[in-house]
Formats: structure tokens, C-alpha cells, sequence
């Protein structure tokens, strides 16, 4: 951890309390940390959901989570590993979000004075990226995910989030990488750029194929194989249907 720096409280954080404060990050400017102290156990983290930047200081304290105020996406705050689903502070535990918060370490050092540590980048940061497994070439379970919305895109996400190391295919009939639709209404110009909710970069760093503008026209459930618009024929091992309505 690289960074250090002090929050001086104008008054102690009480018992399921979330606060905004300002840290001081020298030339870098200002960063606003989210305070939280549940069961006596003070946790500081990114201040912004990292869906669309909602304030979280003004969201709804669960036990254990933070709910986001605008679309309610939701936040694990404890500091304790859950060692079933392996949740960290900060990971994201419901959508409409598909990023965790940036967490930072945080010790009372005095009356009403705060030590914050972390890395350079994770202070500047505004999102983070749980860890994902990468792909094993001797794992041959095959996911094929048909349907590139946001159910399909979050399962391939998934999977490697929570250790599957096989292969992961995602098909999809259109020819954009998934995106968020729900803008197509809101703002009337998006480019695809700005609305997707992954690069190719992503995809391709994790090991998860993208087969764009390709239907998937035959599922045969006896074979365990997907027959496909350009005439392939996909085996898998579990199939997802994420289609949409
Ligand atoms: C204009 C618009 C505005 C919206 N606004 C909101 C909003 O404000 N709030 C909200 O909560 N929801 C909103 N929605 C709904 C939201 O977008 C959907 O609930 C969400 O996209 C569903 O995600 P999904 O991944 O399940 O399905 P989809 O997003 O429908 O994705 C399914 C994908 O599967 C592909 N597919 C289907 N069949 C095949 C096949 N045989 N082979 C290969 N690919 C296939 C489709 O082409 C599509 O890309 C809006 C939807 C639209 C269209
Ligand atoms: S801004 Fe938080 S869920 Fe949308």
C-alpha cells in the first residue's frame, strides 16, 4: 500500500452510520470515501455506485450491505470473508451494477482521527473488478450462454468470478458486444460505445468467446449441442438460455 492519509471526524461515527468524507490525495485532488461502522467495525470504501455514480452516503444500510439509492444496486460492507461465496468488502452482490467498490484499509489512530491506506491506484479508482478465475485448457466443460444481453453477459462474468475455468461461449444474434439496452430509451444518441457494458479487451483478457451476429437456430438437448447460424455445430455441457423476452 503506497498511499496513506488522515480524516480528522468532526464528530465519532455512531453504530450503523454511513458518512462522505473528504480525503486529501496531495496533487491528485480530492476523493470522497464512504465511512461505514457496523457491529462496532468501521469499513471505508468507494463513495459512488458504480452503476451511474449515485452518492451511497444517501442509500439504504442493510445489515451487511449498502443499497444504492437510485437503482438499487447493493454492496457488501462487511469486512468478515464469507468463506461459502467468498464475498470481500466492497464486491457487488445485485445489479443493476456490474462493478464492485474500491476498498481501502481504515484504523482509528486517535480522538475522532482516521488512518486510511491503499494503493495509489485503488484510491483513484472508482470501480473494481472482483477477481476472475482464468481458463484452464485441461478444464473441457463447455458453458455456451445463448443470448448476449445483460442476463448472458453477467453469467459469463459470473463464472469466472466464481472459479469456473472451463470454456465460455457467448452467443448472440446481434452484432454489438452486450450493452446496456435501458439507454436506448433514455438517451436517444448513444453511440455503442459508450453503452456497452464490456470491451472486446475484457472479453477477450478473460477468456470469454464472443460469437456476435450469430443466431443460434437448433438446441438438441439428447446431444448437448447448439446448431448455429453460420452452419457450426456447438457441443456444450451446461447450456444457458439468456434470450430475453
Ligand atoms: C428501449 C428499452 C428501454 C428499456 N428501459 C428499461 C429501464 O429503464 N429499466 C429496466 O429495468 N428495463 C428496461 N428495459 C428492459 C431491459 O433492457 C431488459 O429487461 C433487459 O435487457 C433484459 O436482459 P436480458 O439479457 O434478459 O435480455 P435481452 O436484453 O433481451 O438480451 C437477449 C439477447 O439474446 C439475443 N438472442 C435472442 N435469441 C437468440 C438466438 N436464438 N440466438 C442468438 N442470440 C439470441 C438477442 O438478440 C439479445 O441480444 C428496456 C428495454 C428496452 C428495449
Ligand atoms: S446509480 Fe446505483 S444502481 Fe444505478
Amino acid at each position: 500500500m503506497d498511499f496513506e492519509a488522515y480524516v480528522e471526524l468532526k464528530e465519532p461515527l455512531q453504530e450503523n452510520e454511513m458518512r462522505e468524507v473528504d480525503l486529501d490525495c496531495g496533487s491528485q485532488g480530492k476523493k470522497k470515501v464512504l465511512l461505514v461502522k457496523q457491529k462496532g467495525v468501521l469499513s471505508a470504501l468507494g463513495s459512488k455506485c458504480t452503476h451511474f455514480g449515485a452518492p451511497l452516503a444517501t442509500g439504504v444500510l442493510g445489515e451487511g450491505i449498502v443499497r444504492c439509492p437510485w437503482h438499487g444496486a447493493c454492496f457488501n460492507i462487511s469486512t468478515d470473508v464469507c468463506p461459502v461465496c467468498l464475498i470481500y468488502l466492497g464486491d457487488i452482490e445485485d445489479f443493476p451494477g456490474i462493478d464492485s467498490l474500491p476498498c481501502y484499509q481504515v484504523d482509528e489512530v486517535g480522538n475522532n482521527k482516521l488512518r486510511i491506506k491503499a494503493s495509489k491506484t485503488d484510491i483513484m479508482a472508482e470501480t473494481r473488478i472482483k477477481t476472475m478465475a482464468s481458463r484452464n485448457p485441461k478444464i473441457e466443460n463447455t458453458f455456451v450462454i445463448l443470448g448476449g444481453g445483460p442476463a448472458g453477459a453477467s453469467c459469463a462474468e459470473v463464472l469466472r468470478q466464481e472459479g469456473f475455468q472451463g470454456r465460455i461461449v457467448l452467443v448472440c444474434k446481434e452484432k454489438q458486444l452486450p450493452y446496456d439496452r435501458t439507454m436506448l430509451s433514455k438517451t436517444l444518441d448513444s453511440k455503442i460505445e459508450s453503452i456497452q457494458l464490456r470491451t472486446q479487451d475484457f472479453y477477450d483478457n478473460h477468456q470469454i468467446e464472443t460469437l456476435l451476429g450469430t443466431e443460434v437456430t437448433e438446441v438438441d438437448f439428447e446431444k448437448k449441442q447448439v446448431k448455429l447460424s453460420t452452419a457450426v455445430t456447438l457441443p456444450y455441457t451446461k447450456l444457458v438460455i439468456a434470450t430475453g423476452c
